[in-house]
């Protein structure tokens, strides 16, 4: 059975405490928080005090995903939110190791993730230090777009890649009531959704799509 997990980034921004209230009712038990930068994607989103305060009014486990530039100079911060889980960017600094290291060493689960075009071998020397692998089936940034249909090849060769190790594949970006088995299928742990959840009808949306993955 993989999870669903809602991206607030997908939410109402002005109803955010209702949202949140909303997930917790559904059971929710991982959120996605996107955090922007602005540089090393064009969207700008939810840094780390809003996160912090988001995490407090809440007692889902958070999923930070970082897309920063430099994200060694952020760590510390987001660290400091209390986010149960962190990924960085492979493609976003050149200290990813670094950046791991220091999300294991403070006892959070750490993720690393790879945009559409970067192949999963490269993570291939970090599969001994990391919790999950994010793939991303869009290119990050902006919510609305399509799925890119030729992830699930590469889900299922980063599920062979794993070989029985404990790692979760989670995946983001386009999934919808139409796709999200595939994913499943494909061998995806942690399923990210935000558009295809946050709609006029939100409870028959999650429903729909926890019951497509079970
Ligand atoms: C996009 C973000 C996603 C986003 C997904 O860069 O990383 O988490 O919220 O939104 P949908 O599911 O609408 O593509
Ligand atoms: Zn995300």
């Amino acid at each position: 059975m993989a999870k669903i997990l809602p991206s607030i980034f997908g939410a109402d921004i002005l109803r955010l405490k209702d949202e949140i209230h909303f997930l917790e009712e559904e059971q929710t038990e991982i959120l996605h928080v996107d955090l922007m930068d602005g540089t090393y994607v064009s969207n700008i989103a939810f840094g780390p005090n809003q996160i912090a305060a988001m995490k407090k009014a809440s007692s889902m486990i958070f999923d930070v995903h970082m897309m920063l530039a430099n994200p060694e100079r952020h760590i510390d911060d987001v660290i400091n939110t209390g986010a149960e889980m962190i990924s960085v960017h492979y493609e976003s600094t050149p200290h990813v190791h670094y950046i791991i290291q220091k999300i294991k060493k403070a006892g959070r689960k750490a993720g690393v993730v790879l945009n559409p075009g970067t192949p999963e071998s490269v993570i291939e020397y970090l599969l001994d230090d990391i919790d999950y692998i994010l793939l991303m089936t869009i290119n990050p940034g902006q919510p609305g777009q399509t799925f890119i249909h030729k992830s699930l090849e590469k889900i299922r060769n980063t599920k062979k890649m794993i070989s029985g190790r404990d790692i979760q594949i989670e995946v983001d970006g386009g999934v919808n009531l139409d796709n999200v088995k595939q994913v499943k299928e494909a061998g995806a742990d942690l399923i990210v959704v935000g558009g295809a959840l946050f709609n006029k009808q939100p409870h028959e949306s999650y429903q729909a799509l926890k019951i497509a993955v079970q």
